[in-house]
């Protein structure tokens, strides 16, 4: 299934897989894409026969090499303020998505793409990959929400040299600050993100979603909120004929 310019967009049972297809521009991310990525995404949100999306870059040489430079300076200020509000709605929408989602990133993940990678859950980096955040050399900062996500997901000091040095990082050097889960080879790469999403999905919804709420959520909290926002999840959660099998089953099991 797919009628994208710049995506691919595939449904197998429970995992969608959603593929940069710009190979010849490093899968640069444009207006288009931005477009594309919003329509797939929304899509995935909701259908219920998809549980867990797994982001990948088609080719061999990049998950995505970030934002296209092509388009920089050049759009009329319509096309910009557009690329403004792209920018910012795509990357609540994906903030916002309670299914989980996993990045398997190989190659280059700059800028945009490591910033996509950044909204997902789960970042499974083949050890060729190479993350960086190269805006400020280029007179900007991250504006697909890597100057918020990145220090949600290291400490401030690694956020810090990352952004203000734009040096790239190794696989293992992002493994070693916590910013990627499991560095795998290259062929690999997308088993290993389908093992993750198959051991995720063996857990019911909606538990699952609303675990990630709380974390996410959370963490912008004081933990006072927070707590409030555990109990009152929980306590949905009691109510659901989901959590009563749960139950029963490990009941079972247990015996
Ligand atoms: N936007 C648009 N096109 C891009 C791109 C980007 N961010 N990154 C790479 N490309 C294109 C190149 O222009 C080139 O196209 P061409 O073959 O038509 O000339 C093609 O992808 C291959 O890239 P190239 O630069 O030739 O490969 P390389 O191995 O020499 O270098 C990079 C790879 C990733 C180091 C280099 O392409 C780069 O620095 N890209 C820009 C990264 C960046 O600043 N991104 C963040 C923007 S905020």
């Amino acid at each position: 299934m797919n009628s994208f310019e710049t995506i691919i967009y595939e449904k197998t049972p429970g995992i969608a897989y959603i593929t940069l297809n710009r190979p010849q521009q490093l899968n640069a991310v444009n207006l288009q894409m931005r477009d594309d990525l919003w329509e797939a995404i929304t899509a995935f949100r909701d259908d219920p026969e998809v549980r867990v999306a797994i982001f990948r870059g088609a080719g061999e040489r990049a998950f995505s090499a970030g934002a296209d430079i092509t388009e920089f300076g050049t759009a009329p200020s319509q096309a910009i303020a557009r690329q403004v509000r792209w920018e910012r709605d795509l990357w609540g929408l994906l903030l916002g998505i309670d299914k989980p989602l996993i990045a398997a990133l190989h190659g280059y993940a700059l800028g945009a793409g490591i910033e996509l990678a950044m909204c997902c859950d789960i970042r499974i980096a083949a050890e060729n990959t190479r993350i960086g955040l190269p805006e400020v050399a280029l007179g900007m900062i991250p504006t697909a929400g890597g100057s918020q996500t990145l220090t949600r997901l290291v400490r401030r000091g690694a956020a810090l040299e990352i952004i203000l040095t734009g040096d790239r990082i190794t696989a293992q050097e992002a493994y070693r600050i916590g910013l990627v889960h499991r560095v795998v080879a290259l062929d690999q790469l997308v088993p290993t993100a389908e093992e993750m999403a198959r051991k995720i999905m063996a857990q019911g919804d909606p538990a699952l979603h609303y675990a990630k709420r709380a974390i996410k959520q959370g963490l912008d909290m004081s933990i006072e909120e927070g707590l409030r926002l555990e109990k009152l999840l929980a306590a949905y959660l009691w109510t659901t004929e989901a959590c009563a099998e749960g139950i029963k089953a490990r009941r079972k099991r247990s015996k």
